[in-house]
């Protein structure tokens, strides 16, 4: 689907629904204070541009790890003939909210949309992305500038689950493995400023 498309329908979806709102009161309501969990968005045509670089492929899997209300998610189903993607998030609330969104997809949005993307299944699943099982992704995003060095090096460790030829897109961070061949950096804009986006391929 071309840029004005997506973003026209990725502005109808999110209208009446702020992630920073639900990001403070899911903080303050389970007292947490942890960096990693602290809020930003992604922007379409930033985000969109880094995730060409990774080549998705008809029918692959996209995760996004630490996926907020799924703005990274839904632009990654809008924009690429993903056959699923699937955002995982730590903050319930948050992925309360991605739910709703995709309610309002399914029913406003999906009917309208090529028999490709009717097809494409679209999934939050609540918890932390160190728990899920990642041989099944073929694009993984993570928009982490505030995860610390230790989920850092947890991130990288669990990465070698990954098929080899999977790719890798990670905002804010560089990682270092040996099974991780470096492809692309690009500056990305956020909705908070900007960050440094590496890609990756699984060796
Ligand atoms: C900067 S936000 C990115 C939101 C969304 N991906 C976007 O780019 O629009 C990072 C998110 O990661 C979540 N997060 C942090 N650690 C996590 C973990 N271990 N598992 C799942 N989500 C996590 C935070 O709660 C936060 O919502």
């Amino acid at each position: 689907m071309d840029l004005a498309h997506t973003q026209e329908i990725f502005e109808q979806l999110y209208s009446g629904f702020s992630g920073y709102d639900v990001a403070r009161q899911e903080k303050e309501r389970l007292g947490l204070q942890e960096a990693a969990t602290t809020y930003g968005e992604v922007v379409p045509p930033a985000f969109l541009e880094v995730v060409r670089e990774a080549t998705p492929k008809e029918g692959e899997v996209f995760f996004d790890l630490g996926s907020g209300t799924g703005k990274a998610t839904f632009l990654a189903a809008l924009a690429f003939p993903f056959g699923r993607v699937v955002g995982i998030e730590l903050l319930p609330g948050l992925g309360d909210t991605a739910r709703k969104v995709l309610s309002r997809y399914d029913a406003e949005v999906r009917p309208r949309l090529s028999p490709e993307h009717q097809n494409q299944r679209i999934e939050f699943i609540d918890g932390d992305f160190l728990q899920q099982d990642f041989s099944v992704a073929d694009v993984v995003f993570a928009h982490g500038t505030c995860y610390g060095h230790e989920l850092i090096e947890q991130l990288t460790h669990k990465l070698k689950e990954l098929k080899p030829g999977a790719r890798v897109i990670m905002a804010g961070h560089t990682l270092s493995s040996p099974e991780l061949a470096f492809v692309k950096m690009k500056v990305m804009k956020t909705d908070w400023g900007s960050a440094l986006a590496a890609v990756y391929q699984r060796r």
